[in-house]
């Protein structure tokens, strides 16, 4: 949601605000903009629509300056329209902000400003911040920024200068994400580290409810209240490369090929010496492991549905009772959490306001959370109780695809390590596991090797109004992913439903141009699933189905098959999702849609 920058220091300004931009344009595209202050001048430069518009701007209207701030939008409040775009600036034009979050009381600040003759030109709800800052300019901007920051609820963080104090860049941040970086001769502020990577090696976690004044070689950090904070440093653990296309023409696309190098990343570093090794930030004990009695995860999207197939892994090798809620819905239910309930938290941002207002509603009750979180550092990071980090690597595409199978193969993992401390898993049905997870690597290869198979199937049902997704089980989740990748990327309206539920209403929908997805590898439900298949050729649907290789009695049912490698029933969500990925992919870009900036969407939904 919303991608801030700033730089001060001696090179191009406007190149590397752009070149910042671009690498965080994944967090909101609706529209963007810089303003860099130049000789007493306050400049702006900003478009409604992609970057690649205001870098054309750019180069027709070029600006140079000494410091400057960015933006690229992830619209709340205000249609993607120039007026809103940030940078915002005051009345005088002489301090310009931008913003990532939201201002929950931005409406009756309004009310307040506008009675003091504040004049605003945007529909925004962080207009008021610059209104609020030029109230108290007369103070300095650092001052101005500690009486703003006060007065605002809701999650923010932002960068602002002025034309006055062209020697600083000011920031703050209240549960939303910030990092910065200084050397001797520069600075810069960032949403995330992969904003200044090409810049700088170490990054400064801008710690939560803090103001941040940044110049030339210096970088002062204060609270709220302006006692001054300690901070530390970091290596830049990320390479431009990881975060380039590299020679794919989406980062979707080159995520989804990642995941044979990400999958065998994970077993190799999870399984040492025969033994499960969860990573030194586990952090809760096997005593604390052994007493739980529950397990709630919460999470959203599609870290959600790697969460449904954690609870049957859970389940299944642990015995522990698992339920899984949406985070959204669990931070206001008020659920009955008792002192042996872990609570987990998964999320591949490690910024999702709902994900985080979920992990915080644990931690009031006094409650143990566990999160599996892939972007280090990260607040979910710094707020749980214990980490597994998901290890998938930057994952740039909006749509998730190596994340959801990091997080599944964790969870197992993690599911396993339960078992054996529970009893339930002996060693021999560990060597199995063991066995069945070191394959998976191997067998994604195989199934990324149908990708021209599916791109076909693609081609036949890349103008289906309507697709339905059938599974059961540990593929019921599948089902559900398989239709969020393709409503996500491609707008075809695409329902995800457990099988065994289809005749409770969704078969209502079937027709003969209903193409039906139905993953059905061999399982504990096999037959189950063959049955509702038939179900959906009695009513003249078309069955696209996910298959074990060598499965004639579902491909005898089917249209068209995709067929997965023989595997272990626990690893099948793994590898049943990956056609699911290209087919969404493959139908996406022959509607010539663009997919790693899928309307609407924004990889990182900090707001609620
Ligand atoms: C779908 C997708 C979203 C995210 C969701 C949670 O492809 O990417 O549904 O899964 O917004 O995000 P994280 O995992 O970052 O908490």
């Amino acid at each position: 949601m919303c991608g801030i920058v700033g730089y001060i220091g001696s090179r191009d300004v406007p190149s590397v605000l752009l070149g910042s931009l671009w690498r965080l344009e994944y967090r909101g595209y609706d529209s963007s903009g810089i303003a860099v202050i130049s000789n007493s001048e306050l400049i702006v430069r900003k478009v409604p629509g992609k970057l690649s518009e205001l870098e054309e701007l750019i180069k027709r209207k070029p600006v140079s300056g000494e410091l400057g701030i960015g933006h690229t939008r992830w619209a709340t409040h205000g249609l993607p329209q120039e007026n809103n775009t940030h940078p915002l600036l005051d009345c005088n034009e002489e301090i310009a902000l931008v913003v990532n979050g939201i201002i929950e009381n931005y409406l009756s600040l309004k009310d307040e400003l506008e009675a003091k003759g504040h004049i605003f030109r945007s529909l925004t709800d962080s207009e008021v911040i610059v209104h609020l800052i030029e109230e108290h300019a007369g103070k300095g901007l650092t001052e101005a920024v500690r009486l703003a920051v006060k007065k605002l609820t809701g999650n923010f963080a932002f960068a602002v200068i002025k034309i006055s104090e062209r020697n600083k860049i000011v920031c703050a941040r209240h549960d939303a994400p910030l990092i910065c970086c200084y050397s001797e001769k520069e600075a810069a502020v960032a949403s995330d580290m992969s904003g200044v990577v090409s810049i700088f090696d170490e990054v400064i976690d801008i710690p939560n409810d803090s103001i941040v004044v940044l110049g030339r070689g210096k970088c002062s950090i204060t609270n709220f209240q302006g006692r001054e904070v300690k901070f530390t440093r970091r290596k830049v653990t990320i390479a431009v490369k990881d975060i380039d296309k590299g020679h794919y023409p989406h980062f979707m696309l080159k995520e989804i090929y990642e995941q044979p190098k990400v999958l065998h990343n994970i077993v190799s570093e999870r399984i040492i010496d025969s033994r499960i090794q969860l990573g030194e930030e586990l952090s809760i004990s096997e005593e604390e492991l052994k007493k739980i009695s529950r397990i709630v995860i919460q999470a959203c999207g599609t870290s959600w549905h790697a969460g449904l197939v954690g609870k049957y892994i859970i389940e299944k090798f642990a015995r522990i009772h698992t339920e899984v809620d949406i985070s959204s819905e669990f931070r206001y239910r008020d659920a009955v959490l008792d002192s042996d309930t872990l609570i987990m938290a998964i999320s591949q941002s490690g910024e999702t306001a709902d994900t985080i207002a979920g992990l915080r509603e644990a931690k009031v009750k006094f409650l143990k959370v566990l999160s599996l979180v892939n972007v280090l550092q990260s607040s979910i990071h710094r707020e749980s109780d214990g980490i597994i980090g998901i290890m998938a690597g930057p994952e740039i595409g909006v749509a998730s695809t190596k994340a959801y199978t990091a997080e599944i193969v964790n969870l197992y993992f993690l599911a396993l390590h339960l078992g054996i401390l529970r009893g339930f898993v002996s060693r021999a049905q560990l060597k199995e596991h063991f066995s069945a997870l070191m394959k998976v690597p191997e067998q994604v290869e195989q199934i990324l090797k149908l990708d021209s198979d599916i791109k076909a199937i693609a081609e036949i049902f890349c103008n289906s109004r309507d697709f339905l997704f059938l599974g059961r089980g540990l593929n019921y989740a599948t089902a559900l992913e398989g239709a969020l990748k393709l409503k996500e990327i491609s707008y075809i309206n695409a329902t995800g439903y457990a099988a065994g539920e289809m005749k409770h209403g969704p078969i209502a929908l079937i027709d003969h141009k209903m193409p039906v997805v139905c993953v059905n590898p061999r399982s504990s439900v096999y037959e189950k699933m063959l049955s509702n298949i038939q179900e959906v050729v009695a009513r003249k649907g078309i069955p696209i189905s996910v298959v074990t290789k060598g499965d004639r009695r579902t491909k005898g049912a089917s249209k068209h098959v995709i067929p997965i490698p023989e595997c272990h029933e626990c690893v099948s969500p793994i590898l049943a999702v990956i056609p699911l990925q290209l087919l969404a992919y493959h139908i996406a870009t022959l509607k010539e849609l663009d997919v790693d900036r899928p309307r609407n969407l924004a990889k990182s939904v900090t707001v609620e």
